[in-house]
């Protein structure tokens, strides 16, 4: 089978985050032929300005250059006084004029069952931005307040199944949207 590879975003900048924590994990438990690439440098990315949207700015090439060689993004992303982070929303602004952007299959990983309002306003992000998102793929998962890091996320047992079965249905929308072309 052809090499999947998709994107992981984090919206939070902090070292110890539960959300880049599960996308790291995450990416130990997709499928064997699917790539889980991390972008590293959302804290770089100037703070976006229209007049500069194209331009070129090494870091939003980054950004972009990543998600064009992704065949899916998996979004992860803390909630910050009942919206989403600056860091998220800054990086997503940049893709909004992005030719590779619209229809990409879209996952995201809810660290936080509480926070609705912060995943309520990526759907309605990202449905602007025409990105394709699988219902099936989204997940919540209670971090918050554990003690899990990227291996203990892996390892335990309830949380790493709903990632790997979430993975498998991304990897199978991704494998029938490739069909489909
Ligand atoms: C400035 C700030 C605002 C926050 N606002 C909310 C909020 O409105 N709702 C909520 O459920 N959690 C809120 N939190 C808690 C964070 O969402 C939570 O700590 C989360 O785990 C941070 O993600 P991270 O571990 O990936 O950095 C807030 C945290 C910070 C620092």
């Amino acid at each position: 089978m052809n090499r999947i590879q998709v994107l992981c975003l984090s919206g939070s900048l902090r070292k110890v985050s539960y959300n880049t924590a599960v996308l790291h994990a995450v990416s130990r438990l997709v499928p064997a032929h699917v790539d889980a690439m991390f972008f590293e440098g959302m804290g770089e990315l100037p703070l976006f300005n229209p007049d500069r949207d194209e331009e070129y700015i090494m870091e939003v090439a980054a950004l972009r250059d990543a998600v064009k060689q992704s065949d899916g993004l998996i979004i992860a992303c803390p909630e910050y006084a009942h919206g989403i982070t600056g860091v998220m929303k800054n990086a997503l602004d940049w893709l909004v004029s992005d030719m590779n952007f619209p229809e990409l299959p879209v996952a995201f990983i809810n660290t936080s069952p509480r926070a609705i309002h912060a995943q309520a306003a990526l759907r309605e992000v990202l449905t602007t931005m025409s990105a394709n998102i699988i219902e099936d793929a989204c997940v919540a998962v209670p971090l918050l307040g554990s003690d899990l890091d990227e291996g203990g996320i892996a390892k335990h047992p309830e949380i790493s199944q709903l990632l790997i079965q979430a993975m498998k249905k991304f990897d199978e929308a991704i494998v029938m949207r490739r069909e489909a072309r």
